[in-house]
């Protein structure tokens, strides 16, 4: 059902790209959009105009596809995702990786705001994501094969180990501090109690969101290659004596935007394919 409707989506978005094909899909997490208004060239498809794909629901999400170049490299962005919290299954959480992939991207870029678990974070760091915790107790595979998957994708390398060589490149370039971690994906939309968080502590993880699981598992189904970069956005609850709300969350993307946009069009540079 899934791949069915995805090719429909691909064809209804194709004939608007001028012919042009993505290398390198973006998902830009909440308040980190601005990057798409950087891509060259640009064709942009608001999901209304693309069939049954639904509406984003949350502020700081535009709820477009954006395909273009950036820094030379062939680039397709979606501005604003579709989370779990509002109501998506996690196949739909995850099947704008596969309208992506079905579009010609090979590769997944994803980004998020999330809260710092390990006490050395602070808000407006930028973690590159080495690997994941799921936490949200579904699987966007769980089902009936979708055409072009493996029934048991290997997530023994989720991140890729060269998009992470690579990404650590660009941030010394860009001269921008990455610390790097551990994401653990839970459902939201409530924030974690200050146990929870001291439980996800002791389970491994360094920063927590409601997010980017879902599509990294479907990319992998898919063979693409992923990178991920979470931008701390706040401490995570119970951690600083404040309570957490998407107000700070967006001050803070707000607040590293450019930094996050210099180190994202770094790193989509490198991996620019030779004429
Ligand atoms: N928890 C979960 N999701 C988040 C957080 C958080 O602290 N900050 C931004 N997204």
């Amino acid at each position: 059902m899934i791949a069915a409707s995805v090719r429909d989506m691909a064809d209804a978005v194709r004939h608007r790209l001028n012919g042009s094909q993505p290398d390198i899909a973006l998902i830009l997490g909440s308040g980190l959009g601005d990057i798409a208004e950087a891509i060259e060239g640009a064709a942009v498809v608001p999901f209304e105009d693309i069939p049954e794909f639904p509406r984003p629901t949350v502020r700081g999400h535009a709820g477009r596809l954006v395909c273009g170049t950036l820094n030379a490299s062939s680039v397709i962005a979606l501005q604003g995702r579709l989370h779990m919290y509002e109501g998506h299954g996690p196949e739909m959480a995850g099947m704008p990786v596969r309208l992506m992939h079905a579009l010609g991207a090979h590769t997944l870029f994803v980004s998020n705001a999330a809260g710092g678990i390990r006490r050395t974070l602070v808000p407006g760091d930028l973690m590159l994501i080495r690997d994941h915790i799921n936490l949200m107790w579904c699987n966007p595979l769980a089902g009936p094969v979708q055409a072009g998957d493996l029934r048991f994708p290997d997530m023994s390398e989720p991140y890729d180990a060269e998009l992470i060589r690579q990404m650590r490149i660009a941030a010394r370039q860009v001269r921008i501090p990455l610390a790097e971690g551990v994401y653990a994906g839970l459902l939201g939309p409530a924030y974690e109690t200050p146990a929870e968080v001291r439980m996800l502590e002791r389970l491994g993880a360094d920063a927590v969101g409601m997010s980017t699981v879902p599509e990294v598992i479907v990319a992998r189904a898919l063979g693409m290659r992923v990178a991920g970069l979470s931008c701390i956005t706040n401490v995570a609850s119970g951690m600083s004596g404040m309570p957490l709300s998407h107000a700070e969350v967006l001050e803070t993307t707000e607040r590293v935007r450019h930094e996050f946009m210099a180190l994202v069009r770094a790193f989509v540079g490198m991996l620019r394919r030779a004429p």
